[in-house]
């Protein structure tokens, strides 16, 4: 194994002022680990466009190093990683000296340390003169491009490269569309700054074409941009349809005096560049800055293309130039990274979990990660062909992903770090509950536990009905069910009507008072409208909504028990798949035995308790879009639902009225005016649930 001895130390050798006495081994054993590791990862990204590790990785190495430099200023060395910007410019294409430098920009992870920084720039500035407002841009993920421009004419285009010299790649740069080749009006120079970037919507289509044609995948759409601008033969540029936003100008002669950021990148706009239209001007300082902030990381998902920051810039020209630069980044402005939505882990297994129908999906057991501003260590991996499609095996390093809300899942090995000899992972035959064999029946994508019994199904199922929107439940959590399960106490829903609560008691964890608490709560539940009965039977695709259709619909649990397929696939709303799995789901003799034991215990088995309101809804159907002020969408739905009416989720040639609130996404409102539904907004729709009119305008 290899020791490290202090007299060995390549920082001795560099040129850095020597090892401080109080630096133990680990830590310059680490600086050097972590300066090859960056300059690795530099190359991978920057020459190759094909990183191995996430920029997330990337950044907390780069931490680290920063970290570790600031306790020990001597080692500092200024072939350093944290002294570079980019990469080195490759060979392949001319070398073009930048007349101003090409900059990169210091980063913050949290608010605090945008204070920070704004405090140190108002020491920099002295006290008597403010540093004034602050302008909010996206930070987009793409590559940095300088564009000048002669008497209106593009002549010369490059990379920003090591920041001093960078890459010719005038001919790629010709072929985007949102470039402009001439400009009117120009200045004498005008050397635009800005940003190349390739849509999601056009990465997703270049990398169906490499699944078609076997070719390479890339990563993410910045090294596909990055990939495409980078090649010689500007064919390939042309046929990738890369964009670009302008944001800086660099080098100019004979332009007009600009006094702002904000006037300069409205100058530009008017040049007939493309200017991104969410730079901010901010002048309440941080408040302001942690609303844009807040505001951008939750419209994210929203957007066509990546932004992996935001940027903050100093608005006043002057006050820039008084603040000036660092060797590597401008003083006045800063990039606040969003929380990492895609970082690296160890696959440590897959396992199965068994849902309440008996569907059997694969998920991936992770070494915990923070990603997507959350702790994950647990991610779905859907199905079996989609393992073998992304080829992910335990022991594997991958990218795992968590954008906004959604459920983290596992995007794809990192086949770099994949152990040799890792055997590739197959579907276990049988359920890791009950034993028995798994199926698969031909035609879907995944795997099923038949069997009724199994003690994981039965959880599932108990835990559906008793959880808030089905039979709510109070005092029967998961442990509990677990318990009751594991001690034979309860096989079905049904069960939980003929609890032995005596042998409950004696069990650990229960007294008196929390029996009690339990029975009341199981009571209480016999009462719900039929709508979250059916809902909490757990019957294959059917959800809240539908469970609602049906209960309006039939009316009483023996309706719908008794109703043949047709008139199911009738039903307005309910679709072929979702009409059969009811069907069979009442012919079934163990689902028949649940319901004749909730029968028994006298459970509301014919539509909802009466709530004392007027039924004006009957046999209309009202659609809702958009955001209403004094109701969640549920909310609506239910008030449309308690008063007879329905509540689907797309206007037809059936609907009586579409309620129209804030931000309407979709074609509801189109679709309503083509068949001319009326259209109503919140005040018209309150008139509607206390009278039954539709109110039109
Ligand atoms: S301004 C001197 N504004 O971030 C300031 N950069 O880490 C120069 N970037 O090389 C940069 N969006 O590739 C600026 N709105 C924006 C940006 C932006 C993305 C990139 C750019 C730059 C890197 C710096």
């Amino acid at each position: 194994m290899f020791t490290f001895h202090r007299s060995t130390s390549p920082i001795l050798n560099s040129g850095s002022e020597g090892v401080p006495a109080n630096m133990s081994e680990d830590e310059i054993r680490r600086i050097e680990e972590l300066r090859s590791l960056i300059q690795e990862h530099n190359v991978a990204y920057y020459e190759n466009d094909a990183p191995t590790i996430s920029d997330a990785e990337w950044d907390l190495l780069m931490q680290e190093l920063k970290d570790l430099e600031d306790k020990f200023p001597e080692t500092k060395t200024p072939d350093s990683p944290t002294e570079q910007i980019g990469g080195s410019p490759s060979n392949i294409f001319s070398p073009v000296t930048h007349s101003v430098p090409m900059m990169s920009l210091d980063n913050a992870f949290e608010i605090g340390e945008l204070e920070q920084w704004i405090k140190k720039l108002q020491r920099k500035l002295n006290s008597d003169s403010p540093i004034g407002d602050l302008v909010c841009e996206l930070k987009f993920d793409g590559l940095a491009i300088s564009v000048r421009y002669e008497n209106g004419e593009l002549v010369q285009a490059a990379t920003r490269g090591d920041g001093a010299v960078g890459e010719d790649v005038t001919h790629n740069v010709l072929t985007i569309e949102d470039i402009p080749k001439t400009i009117g009006n120009a200045p004498e120079v005008l050397e635009v700054r800005g940003e190349v970037y390739l849509r999601i919507s056009e990465f997703e289509k270049l990398n169906a074409i490499a699944e078609e044609t076997g070719a390479k995948k890339y990563v993410n759409p910045r090294n596909a941009a990055a990939g495409s601008l980078r090649q010689k033969d500007s064919r390939i540029a042309a046929q990738r349809k890369l964009s670009f936003w302008a944001y800086q100008l660099g080098d100019v002669v004979g332009a007009p005096e600009l006094n702002s950021h904000y006037a300069t990148l409205d100058y530009l706009r008017k040049l007939g560049l493309p200017v991104n239209e969410n730079a901010q001007r901010i002048s309440n300082g941080v408040k302001g800055l942690e609303r844009y902030i807040s505001d951008f990381k939750l419209k994210k998902e929203h957007f066509d293309y990546e932004f992996d920051g935001i940027v903050i810039k100093v608005d006043d020209l002057g006050t820039q130039g008084r603040l000036g630069a660092t060797a590597k980044a401008p003083r006045w402005a800063i990039a606040y990274k969003l929380p990492p939505e895609e970082q690296v882990t160890t696959l440590i297994d897959i396992e199965i979990s068994i849902g309440a129908a008996g569907s059997a999906t694969p998920f991936a057991r992770l070494e915990p990660v923070f990603v997507g501003g959350v702790t994950v260590s647990t991610a779905t991996l859907h199905n079996e062909d989609q393992i073998r499609e992304k080829d992910v095996r335990p022991g594997d390093t991958v990218i795992v992903r968590r954008a906004g809300e959604v459920i983290p899942e596992v995007v794809g090995p990192v086949l770099e770090k994949r152990p040799t000899g890792l055997p590739q992972w197959n579907f276990p035959e049988n359920c890791p509950s009950c034993g028995l064999k798994l199926s698969r029946p031909i035609g879907e994508a995944r795997h099923r536990c038949t069997n009724y019994s199994c003690p994981r199904q039965i959880r599932g199922r108990v835990e559906h009905f008793s959880q808030r929107t089905a039979m709510d439940i109070e005092h029967l959590g998961e442990q509990t069910i677990d318990l009751f399960v594991t001690k034979g106490l309860i096989k079905d829903v049904g069960d939980l009507y003929s609890l032995d609560f005596e042998k409950i008691k004696s069990l650990e964890g229960f007294g008196d008072l929390s029996v009690e608490n339990l029975k009341k709560a199981i009571t209480l539940s016999k009462s719900r409208p039929l709508g979250n009965l059916i809902f909490g039977l757990s019957i294959a695709h059917v959800g809240r909504t539908n469970a609602d259709l049906l209960a309006s619909e039939f009316g009483s649990m023996e309706k719908l028990m008794n109703v043949g397929l047709e008139e199911l696939e009738e039903i307005e709303g309910l679709g072929p798949v979702i009409a059969k799995s009811v069907y069979e789901f009442f012919r079934a003799s163990k689902n028949k035995e649940v319901i004749g034991k909730l029968s028994e215990a006298g459970i509301n088995l014919s539509g909802p308790i009466d709530d004392g309101l007027e039924k004006v809804l009957t046999g209309k159907s009202i659609v809702i879009t958009g955001t209403l002020k004094g109701f969640t969408r549920d909310e609506a739905a239910d008030a449309v639902k308690k008063r007879g009416g329905k509540c689907p989720g797309s206007v037809s040639g059936k609907t009586d009225a579409l309620v129209l609130g804030e931000n309407p996404g979709g074609s509801k409102v189109s679709k309503a005016e083509q068949l001319g539904v009326p259209i109503l907004d919140e005040m018209k729709f309150e008139k509607l649930l206390q009278t039954g009119e539709i109110e039109l305008s």
